[in-house]
């Protein structure tokens, strides 16, 4: 999604500008744009297209001037074209603004402004130059006009804006849209994601929605009335080398592989926090589980194991659907909130309309002070390093240890639910040996299909829905995932001759009806993908998963599915870390 970073330092802008759009590149965008000032201009460039075929047609690291702006864009309002581009200018050219999210009013200020204004794009951010071009023209300075703007504005917002007028200042603002401050000597940074410039500094400051920042060579805040808030600046614990392949050819394999990794880092939780969440879920008298994509598989997976390990029935709601249940949300509530980003917008929304109703709200985050993590009452932290590729592969292998931890803390096992957890690590290690070759080998036999079906029972079925969303992401790729048991209620009527049906059975109490519903498909000619420890005569091909216990196969047979999607992904020659039209952190509705 959209990225945007503000530089003010001693330093020449442009390249640091450059070097922090690129390190925003994986969150996915179609055009890229900077600004900067000096020699009393403002110097622009923008284009649709790769930040390096921008860079090269346009020469942006050589714009002059120590203070700037820029933005990768991902299109919501106004189609990929150059002038949708971001930085957007007022009339004169002397206003430079970059935006993340949306103007829901931006129609109805553009028909206000459009009378004595000049209107080049088709996007809603341009609203914002030409209402700061007002404020400035009558004598404000750029945050007060900052803060005049974002009091006419619905909607969205994380903006970053220079002005002729006042040099050597960038001044940001948002609204449901992250922003975050990076301070270092001589050297001051806002930005939409602290990846941008972990590089040159890991000392940051988080906006709240309504404030505003004054980035000089001082760095002011302000709440939305215009007076000055002190806040902390705190290390984040991220390194930069954490978000460099170091040698795989994609951030998604380098991620795959860190799986058993992350699955260590996030087991060790502090146990204090594990027993005072365990215990708020045990004591409520409804739980609800919120998340999107990726992060509601885990959940879909947490809540059997709350139910199997803690005996508390809980229930799983969409993160986009769940202001429709605002109705039965109330204090006796507990929400636990799981996002990677933790900035995800839908969820964000339904944690906002919880809280308000009175819920309690729990979440499990990865990025630290994210807005989700900011509004909970309890956090976990997934502690897994950042995640680059858009495909959520490690983090969702962390999310699911931390739900393990608490299920197992809710019957009160907690150290032997970790013991347990650390000595399947090894056993996935195993897993990437053994099948990595075959499974490559199936990713090309397969090649040539356009629709693969997943199907599971009891807790593999939230697996074989991640597999199968994995594999659309990445590999455009029709892919269904359902319970077994639900075949015949439709999607049989799809299977075809040589159609891959992918079969995730572990040798369980499911195992025998699983087979049974895979008999089905192979009687339509399927061509099955076994998923066990066992082998069996059905299968087509069969991918050999290790043998543990029944509550722990999400973390052992989601790997292949995860390997059987990049390979995909690969043999089609997309680019699996940059899927088209996805985004890695989704901060729009
Ligand atoms: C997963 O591969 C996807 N990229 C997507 O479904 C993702 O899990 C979803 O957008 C939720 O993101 P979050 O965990 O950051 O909230």
């Amino acid at each position: 999604m959209c990225g945007v970073i503000g530089y003010v330092g001693d330093a020449e802008a442009a390249p640091i500008i450059v070097k922090a759009l690129r390190n925003l590149e994986y969150r996915g965008y179609d055009s890229a744009g900077i600004a900067t000032l000096a020699f009393g201009r403002v110097w622009a460039e923008k284009d649709i297209g790769k930040l390096d075929q921008v860079c090269q047609t346009h020469q942006l690291d050589s714009l002059p001037g120590s203070t700037g702006i820029g933005h990768v864009r991902w299109a919501t309002h106004g189609e990929v074209t150059p002038v949708n581009a971001h930085p957007h200018f007022d009339c004169k050219r002397e206003i430079a603004v970059a935006h993340n999210g949306i103007i829901e009013n931006y129609q109805e200020l553009r028909t206000r402004l459009e009378h004595n204004h000049l209107f080049v794009s088709q996007t809603d951010t341009e609203v914002i130059p030409h209402l700061l071009e007002e404020f400035v023209d009558a004598g404000a300075s750029l945050e007060e006009a900052v803060l005049k703007t974002t009091k006419l504005l619905r909607g969205s917002y994380a903006i970053v804006a220079v002005s002729l007028k006042d040099p050597g200042k960038v001044v940001a603002s948002r609204k449901d849209s992250p922003l975050v401050v990076g301070r270092n000597d001589g050297k001051n940074f806002v930005s939409s994601d602290v990846l941008a410039f972990l590089e040159q500094t890991n000392r940051v400051a988080y906006l709240e929605d309504g404030e505003t920042v004054v980035l000089t060579k001082d760095i002011v805040f302000l709440d939305a009335e215009g007076r000055q808030l002190q806040k902390e600046f705190r290390e984040v614990d991220w390194k930069c080398d954490e978000a460099t392949r170091q040698g795989y050819e994609f951030f998604m394999m380098k991620e795959i592989m860190e799986e058993p990794h992350a699955i260590r880092c996030a087991a060790m939780q502090d146990k204090r926090l594990l027993l005072e969440m365990a215990i708020g879920i045990l004591r409520s008298r409804q739980v609800v589980l919120t998340a999107c994509g990726t992060s509601r598989y885990a959940a879909l997976v947490g809540r059997y194991l709350f139910s199997r390990l803690g005996g508390k029935f809980c229930d799983v709601i969409m993160a986009s659907e769940f202001q429709y249940f605002s109705d039965s949300i109330d204090r006796n509530t507990l929400v636990i909130a799981i996002s990677q980003s933790g900035e995800t917008a839908d969820v964000i929304e339904g944690v906002k309309r919880a809280r308000a109703n009175g819920a309690t709200i729990y979440s499990l985050v990865n990025t630290v002070g994210s807005t989700l993590a900011r509004m909970s009452e309890r956090v976990l932290y997934l502690n897994c390093g950042p995640e680059i590729g858009v495909a959520a592969t490690k983090t969702f292998m962390s999310q699911l240890t931390l739900l393990y931890m608490l299920a197992f803390t809710m019957a009160n096992q907690m150290d032997e639910g970790l013991a347990k957890i650390l000595d399947i690590c090894p056993k996935i290690e195993k897993c990437f040996s053994k099948n990595s070759k075959k499974i490559w080998g199936l990713a090309q036999r397969t090649k040539g299909s356009n629709d693969f079906y997943y199907i599971a029972r009891g807790i593999n079925f939230a697996i074989a829905a991640e597999g199968a969303l994995k594999m659309k992401e990445i590999s455009y790729v029709h892919a269904e995932g359902m319970p077994a048991g639900e075949l015949k209620h439709g999607t049989l009527a799809l299977i075809d001759k040589g159609t891959p049906v992918v079969v995730i059975c572990p040798k369980d109490y499911t195992y025998e009806e699983t087979i049974a519903n895979a008999h089905e498909t192979k009687a339509r000619g399927a061509f099955l993908i076994g998923v066990s420890e066992a082998a069996n005569p059905i299968f087509d091909d069969w991918i050999e998963v290790p043998s543990v216990e029944e509550i722990f196969q999400p973390l052992v047979t989601v790997v292949p599915l995860q390997l059987l999607a990049y390979y995909s992904a690969v043999a089609r020659d997309r680019d699996p870390d940059k899927p088209r039209n996805l985004a890695k952190s989704v901060t729009v509705k």
